[in-house]
């Protein structure tokens, strides 16, 4: 019998799809929509380099937003005097006996046709930008980090330093940081960008599913973290968008727990926050499951908390609500819920956290059910997997063609108490709520969703189970045989 999974993928698409592809014109449009908020300047970026482990080479994503360049080591160089922009892509020449090992990169021709931009030698690079320090146009830069959330990290990556010694040697030239407008043209994705997410999402549903069916007690988390590498790749996906988390018992109130090293047993939840990567496009979604296939009372109490703060969430969102109000209705629904099953001496109680001098910037660090849930509601998704908006950080709203996660969870672990100071008023709670966090103590649940938000509201995308009753539905399904035939991408 062949799998719903398979039944669901094979009624929307056909057996082969047609290539799904950014198409090149829109390279050139996103540029010039750079350009025509810059007014004009020269802005620098530089691509990835290649890896010298083992890795595949993965472009930047800020670089390959504005060239769909995907080839190593390569810059780029936009010069803006009114609304269209002139593009110079620089790239490395590859000697023949290497290109034997690493192939034969397009000529100008190819690159020209992919891109809309011209290509130069890399060479040419630094007389290039030298001749320009001297036009009095201001230096825009885009960094070169593999992600925003590393981007303190930023002055050690090869773009920064380049452009910081190019800068002394032009008389402390200014440079300019060309994100917030980058970001902000990132955050409104397209239809062919959409498109690209939908698919990364859609693989990362269909294996959800079928991970589901398959585990059992006994496994170890690095089983399951294969099968959806394995579900990912068949699905014609470039891979995992970010090491997945496979948390069990324990591992399951580590947030971003990573090792996968540990083998399951009954009695407990999995944590499985996984995302594909389709052409670059991440997809983000979350699931909590048990591990013998039925949730206890306890750990449904801690799942439906959770749930509801989500669904408290979803409510809340169309173009022009605020983020505030978002992140604060489901703030409420888990306060609430964690101080009904003890865990908390109240709704509004406060403690003294191991962080209490970020309380003045945002007291609610400071309430009792932030130690359950300490990290961010979600952020957008799109060429990195905490790509723009990231509504925790602001004051905005959300607008229509934002794509986003929303990710509460609960998190219970004996740790928690253990690693809090030792202050009369902690010490008061803990006396208070000791005995549920021993009850209910190993139960983390995060559930994790993708959203598009549309012209008068929100459309769920990522719509793997995710009521308690539909998994544990989906997991008495018989499990899928090892060689599902998925749609495959022709490229
Ligand atoms: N997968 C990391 C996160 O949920 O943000
Ligand atoms: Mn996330
Ligand atoms: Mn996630």
């Amino acid at each position: 019998m062949r799998t719903p999974l398979v039944a669901a993928l094979s009624l929307a698409m056909p057996a082969v799809l047609a290539a799904q592809t950014i198409p090149p014109p829109e390279y050139a449009a996103r540029r010039d929509s750079l350009a025509q908020r810059m007014d004009s300047g020269v802005v620098v970026a530089f691509g990835g380099a290649n890896p010298v482990g083992s890795e595949r080479f993965a472009q930047l994503p800020a670089f390959r937003y504005l060239t769909g360049f995907l080839e190593p080591d390569a810059a780029l160089v936009l010069v803006i005097r009114g609304e269209k922009p002139t593009g110079t892509l620089f790239t490395q020449p590859r000697d023949p006996r290497r290109a034997l090992y690493d192939g034969f990169p397009p000529d100008s021709a190819a690159v020209a046709r992919r891109t809309g931009l011209r290509a130069r030698s890399f060479a040419a690079l630094t007389p290039v930008l030298d001749s320009l320090a001297s036009s009095g146009l201001p230096f825009y830069t885009i960094r070169d980090f593999t992600t925003a959330d590393y981007a303190a990290e930023d002055s050690l990556t090869r773009g920064a330093g380049y452009m910081r010694a190019f800068a002394a040697r032009h008389g402390g030239l200014e440079l300019r940081d060309a994100h917030p407008v980058l970001d902000s043209l990132r955050s409104r994705k397209s239809s062919a960008e959409l498109a690209m997410l939908r698919r990364a999402i859609d693989l990362t549903v269909a294996a959800q599913r079928e991970v589901m069916r398959t585990i059992r007690p006994g496994m170890w988390e690095y089983e399951i973290e294969a099968l959806f590498q394995g579900a990912f790749r068949r699905g014609g996906g470039d891979g995992a968008a970010f090491v997945s988390i496979i948390g069990s018992g324990p591992n399951s109130t580590q947030y971003h727990y990573n090792a996968n090293d540990r083998r399951m047993a009954a009695g407990e939840v999995v944590v499985m926050d996984v995302g594909a990567a389709f052409g670059g496009y991440a997809a983000d979604v979350t699931r909590t499951v048990p591990v013998s296939g039925r949730y206890t009372p306890d750990q449904r109490a801690v799942y439906q908390i959770v749930r509801d703060a989500q669904a408290a969430a979803e409510r809340v969102v169309r173009p022009g609500s605020s983020f505030e109000a978002w992140r604060e209705a489901a703030r409420v629904v888990v306060a609430r819920g964690v101080a009904r099953l003890g865990l908390t001496e109240g709704v509004d109680a406060t403690f003294d956290p191991p962080w209490a001098d970020q309380c003045g910037k945002d007291p609610l660090r400071c309430n009792q059910a932030f130690l359950y849930m300490a990290h961010g509601l979600g952020h957008g998704i799109g060429l990195e997997v905490h790509d723009r908006p990231h509504p925790w950080y602001g004051a905005g709203t959300f607008a229509e063609g934002d794509v986003f996660s929303i990710e509460p969870g609960v998190y219970v672990s004996t740790r928690l108490l253990e690693m809090l100071p030792d202050t009369p008023k902690n010490r008061k709670m803990i006396a208070k709520v000791r005995g549920a966090v021993r009850r209910y103590q190993n139960i983390g649940v995060r559930i994790e969703d993708d959203y598009v938000v549309t012209g008068s509201g929100l459309e769920w995308v990522s719509r793997a189970p995710r009521e308690p009753d539909e998994i544990e539905a989906e997991m008495a399904r018989p499990r899928p045989s090892a060689l599902l035939e998925v749609p495959r991408q022709s490229r």
